[in-house]
């Protein structure tokens, strides 16, 4: 698969099938992650994959994502920044932290799809909910929750905005 199809194949998978993920598949997206380039190379991530082998960690991971589609995923990875660790440009102090992660996140998407996984990437759980019931990761942040695992519906049609509003 090139790059363009791979781009092309991702999308955001909301229904999975109830399979495993083989090791060797998981380690390849490890080490795709681990090479994402950050600023200043300080690679302020960690990222932490919960299942049932964890159940209770699971059950309060996926609590904070108030959509009924959460239930049926076989694994979700936490994706972390630590905004200690990552570079801040001292002419505004902007910390690069998201910039950092959304990288690194998205190699793990795509390196999922070229494995033949499906992702989601989750934004929109409830932070203040995260933090009151899971301490597991003090000086972490979660940026996003992704979804993986085999997929149990057909990808959409790409709804893009045209090349001319995009490219100038
Ligand atoms: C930063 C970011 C946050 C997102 N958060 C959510 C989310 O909380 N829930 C969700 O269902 N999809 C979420 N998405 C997925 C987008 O809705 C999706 O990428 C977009 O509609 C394009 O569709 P595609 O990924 O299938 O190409 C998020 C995507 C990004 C990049």
């Amino acid at each position: 698969m090139n790059f363009k199809d791979l781009c092309q194949a991702r999308y955001s998978c909301r229904k999975y099938q109830a399979l495993p993920i083989e090791n060797d598949k998981l380690e390849y997206i490890r080490e795709c992650v681990r090479l994402a380039p950050s600023a200043v190379n300080r690679q302020p991530w960690r990222f932490v994959l919960v299942d049932n082998s964890q159940p209770e960690l699971f059950s309060l991971v996926k609590a904070t994502y108030h959509r009924d589609w959460i239930d049926s995923v076989p694994a979700i990875i936490l994706c972390m920044k630590n905004e200690a660790e990552c570079w801040t440009r001292r002419y505004d102090d902007k910390p690069h932290a998201d910039i950092d992660l959304a990288i690194a996140i998205e190699h793990l998407c795509l390196a999922a799809t070229e494995q033949g996984l499906a992702t989601c990437w989750v934004c929109n759980f409830d932070i203040n909910q995260f933090h009151d019931t899971i301490s597991q990761f003090p000086g972490l942040e979660p940026v996003a929750l992704v979804p993986i695992g085999y997929a149990a519906d057909e990808a959409p049609q790409k709804l893009r905005k045209d090349m001319a509003d995009v490219w100038k």
